[in-house]
């Protein structure tokens, strides 16, 4: 069995999470359970980084000790993965004592292999970003942009890693490797970003500055840079477990794409004679009226509350369906709502409605064999062969918001489908044609439901599983057997009905307006 081990980024704990965090772990959650459905052993792995300056001045604003502010965050990240449906098989936080050995032991080797160095630093500092700035981060104008906050010209003894000797190594490696780093445009830009020489990376804050890190175990007065610190965290996870490293994907958002997971990560593990990642998916942006949704800006949205008002699987449908991965999209609830009621409550939910209803009515609640087909038949399940086929490959290069195009297609087909058959005008009849061509009628849509739940099923689990409950479908282990179109439900009992979609509460009704004056 393949194995295929996949990561979210781990989000920093100095607030609490959002709809960005949640979009993450939904879009991973989505490929890991697509893979293990085509058969791969999947690991997934999700997490936190507990660590640096950010963390230590949030904890610091709270009156906190450090360690007290994290175990808070980091349980509210934890307890959202449940319920978003999240199948993670680990989450590691990099506080824990499994990371920070693995993490001691990797600045070890690279030390003793002389890959890390001690220097004087002088320039300027963004305490903010944690990071050295060069004139060419400046405005234009000379200033420093708003996201360094605080600038500050500091010198300081530091530890450096020798980034930039495998500068040549990186740009090779990217040449040779061009799928590297999903969608290709980024991997374009990275080589663009490697034009530039690269610096020697410095990996260590005095601890009289920043307490709050990993000790170097060459130098106690020093903690370690909290993105070298992140970043292990891959590895460390799976050290102990034979055969998962290397990771086949790394699920990250744009903003941290270049440099750490591009180019400090890389290097990181060839320096350190690790291999390599298969790949990097950079995933886009949900925006608000254009602005990246942060805590930072103040215009984040709570993930938590969609998910109450309208269900996990509402939630991760629209995240999927709406994003095309690697682009950014607008959030809005007009739009959430569009999509909620027309694709799921009215296609899909009618469809759920009418499976039950009828069969209930027509058929005593037993799904009958279908008879002899007919055009109309026939041309519904060729859409679906033509659909199944067009949708592995879709989900196999990440296109999920097409897909699910795809789905509601032959959902809205299955739906045309009944219309012109009328069902509810052929078991008013009698007449023995009419009555086979009934019973063939229930058995398609019921069979037609049955598979375009299946192939949604990575997408919306809970939703697949409640639906196959009422059609007393137990699903098999194999999903490409449950993709054939093959009267699996013949003879079944099914359920009365389902309600799955409520329509949302309508909004507080106005304050009529003013009397005009006469
Ligand atoms: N702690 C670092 C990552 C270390 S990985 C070794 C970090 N944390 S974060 O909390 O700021 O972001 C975590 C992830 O959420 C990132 O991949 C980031 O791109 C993603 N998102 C944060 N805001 C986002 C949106 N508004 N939209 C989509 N995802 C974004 O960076």
């Amino acid at each position: 069995m393949p194995s295929f081990y996949i990561t979210t980024a781990i989000d920093y704990v100095n607030g609490s999470p959002h709809l960005g965090h949640a979009y993450e772990k939904v879009l991973t959650d989505v490929i890991a359970r697509f893979r293990r459905q085509m058969g791969d052993k999947v690991h997934f792995l999700t997490g936190v980084d507990e660590h640096g300056q950010k963390v230590q001045a949030s904890a610091k604003k709270r009156g906190i000790p450090p360690q007290q502010f994290v175990d808070e965050v980091s349980a509210e990240f934890r307890a959202l993965l449940p319920k978003l449906n999240i199948s993670n098989d680990d989450f590691i936080r990099t506080t824990e004592p499994r990371h920070k050995k693995v993490v001691g032991d990797v600045l070890q080797q690279l030390f003793d292999k002389g890959e890390i160095y001690q220097a004087e630093y002088k320039g300027f500092y963004s305490t903010r970003q944690e990071q050295f700035l060069q004139d060419k981060d400046r405005n234009p104008d000379g200033t420093w942009p708003e996201i360094f906050g605080d600038v500050s010209e500091i010198t300081e003894k530091n530890y450096f890693f020798k980034l930039k000797q495998y500068q040549d190594w990186l740009v090779n490696f990217l040449t040779k490797n061009p799928d590297f780093i999903f969608p290709a445009f980024r991997q374009k830009q990275v080589s663009e970003f490697l034009k530039d020489p690269l610096n020697d990376l410095c990996i260590s804050r005095p601890k009289e500055r920043l307490e709050w890190g990993i000790p170097l175990p060459f130098d106690e007065g020093y903690v370690t840079y909290v993105w070298f610190d992140a970043l292990i965290n891959y590895y460390s996870a799976v050290v102990d477990q034979p055969g998962v490293w290397p990771a086949t994907f790394h699920v990250i958002g744009k903003d941290i794409l270049v440099p750490p997971h591009a180019v400090y990560w890389p290097i990181m593990l060839h320096a350190a004679g690790l291999p390599l990642p298969k790949g990097i998916i950079a995933h886009g942006w949900w925006l608000q009226r254009g602005a990246k949704m942060s805590k930072s800006t103040g215009n984040a949205l709570n993930p938590l509350d969609l998910v109450t008002e309208f269900g996990a699987d509402a939630f991760r449908y629209f995240l999927i369906r709406e994003m095309n991965v690697g682009q950014d999209s607008d959030f809005t609830r007009e739009q959430f709502l569009v999509r909620y009621n027309s694709e799921l409550a009215n296609n899909l939910g009618n469809l759920v409605n009418r499976t039950l209803n009828m069969t209930t009515r027509f058929a005593a609640g037993a799904v009958p064999a279908a008879g002899t087909l007919e055009e109309l038949d026939l041309s519904l399940r060729a859409l679906w062969e033509k659909t199944r086929d067009e949708v592995i490959p879709l989900c196999e290069g990440f296109q999920f918001h097409t897909a699910l195009e795809r789905a509601m297609i032959f959902l809205t087909e299955t739906n045309q489908y009944i219309e012109k058959r009328a069902p509810w005008k052929l078991g008013k009849s009698t007449d023995a044609k009419d009555q086979a061509l009934l019973r063939t009628s229930l058995a398609t849509m019921a069979e037609a439901l049955r598979l375009a739940v299946a192939l949604i099923q990575h997408v919306t689990p809970s939703t697949t599983e409640k639906i196959n409950n009422v059609l007393g479908h137990k699903a098999g282990a194999v999903w490409r057997d449950e993709l054939v179109w093959g009267g699996k439900l013949t003879g079944v009992k099914v359920a009365e009905s389902l309600v799955l979609f409520p329509r949302p509460a309508p909004p507080a009704a106005e304050a009529p307006a003013p009397k005009k004056k006469a």
